[in-house]
């Protein structure tokens, strides 16, 4: 079902891609620049950006930090006095590292909050305007957040990384809520696992991993069908989903065997 308007043609669009220097957010940035799009990227490591901008002639960098919301509203300025409108939002930074009640750490959890939660809000509190003023126009807009499919139930490890994601899957249905009806997009993105930088530390053999370049696919043809939920490999992510209406009883005792 669509619950959003459907974006297929990329020619003339313009995306802004913030945590885009690796994994998902460079893939996609790469696949909507190949379409047309004129593609914006962000993220703090400004050589990489710069390297992006080089193979992919027409895009833009603008070196940020989430965690720094002046930055991030510094930016919105710069963009709104070169474009007249963006197509696209995504918020695809996000950090990872496994944490346990065993060995908790306040610091560790805190940093998760921060850069996938609080960085998110940052991007609202610089961009929300110039969204609300172009739904007011009735020019559209979307806004997509990188959640997780560890959103879903609590996982083994995820002490730090499952909340922060919750969260932020939370923050885009109430976002839905809000700008639907000014006929803005929303969506939320649930990855299961993906071959970049951040989960080249996990030591387990992981699930139907697939490619940054399959995930930024998925995201295309979800942006494509208007789904709000958009959530990848159907055959993991589908899963885990089902998971979600056992018993508690019954789902703590299938994920304990299931990750022993
Ligand atoms: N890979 C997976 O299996 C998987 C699964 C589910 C969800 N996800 C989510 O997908 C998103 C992308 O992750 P990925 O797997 O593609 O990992 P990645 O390659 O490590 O990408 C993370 C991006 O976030 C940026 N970033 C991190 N902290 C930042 C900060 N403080 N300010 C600005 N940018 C920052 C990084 O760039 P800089 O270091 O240059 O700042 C990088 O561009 C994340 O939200 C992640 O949680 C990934």
């Amino acid at each position: 079902m669509s619950l959003n308007p459907q974006l297929h043609d990329w020619r003339g669009k313009t995306v802004w891609l913030v945590g885009a220097s690796t994994g998902i957010g460079r893939a996609t940035a790469a696949l909507l620049h190949k379409l047309g799009a004129t593609v914006i990227v962000s993220a703090r490591q400004q050589a990489l950006l710069e390297g992006f901008v080089r193979e992919h002639p027409g895009s833009e960098a603008i070196a940020l930090d989430v965690l720094d919301a002046s930055a991030l509203k510094a930016a919105v300025v710069q963009l709104r006095a070169r474009h007249a409108r963006l197509d696209l939002i995504v918020y695809a930074a996000g950090t990872y590292r496994p944490l346990s009640a065993l060995a908790f750490d306040r610091a560790l959890a805190q940093q998760h909050f921060d850069i996938n939660v609080g960085g998110a809000l940052n991007l609202l509190d610089a961009a929300l305007p110039w969204l609300l003023d172009q739904g007011r126009a009735g020019a559209g807009g979307h806004l997509s957040l990188i959640s997780s499919i560890a959103a879903s139930r609590g996982l083994p490890k995820a002490l730090a990384y499952g909340p922060s994601k919750a969260a932020l899957t939370h923050l885009a249905e109430v976002l839905y809520l809000d700008l639907h009806p000014l006929g803005l997009g929303v969506s939320v993105i649930h990855p299961g696992f993906v071959t970049t930088p951040l989960t080249a530390q996990n030591d387990f053999k992981m699930p139907a991993e697939i490619s940054a370049e399959t995930a930024a696919r998925a995201m295309l043809d979800g942006w494509a069908r208007g789904h709000f939920d958009i959530h990848f490999p159907r055959r993991f992510t589908g899963v885990l989903k089902l998971l979600r209406w056992l018993p508690d009883a019954l789902y703590f005792r299938f994920v304990t065997r299931a990750t022993r």
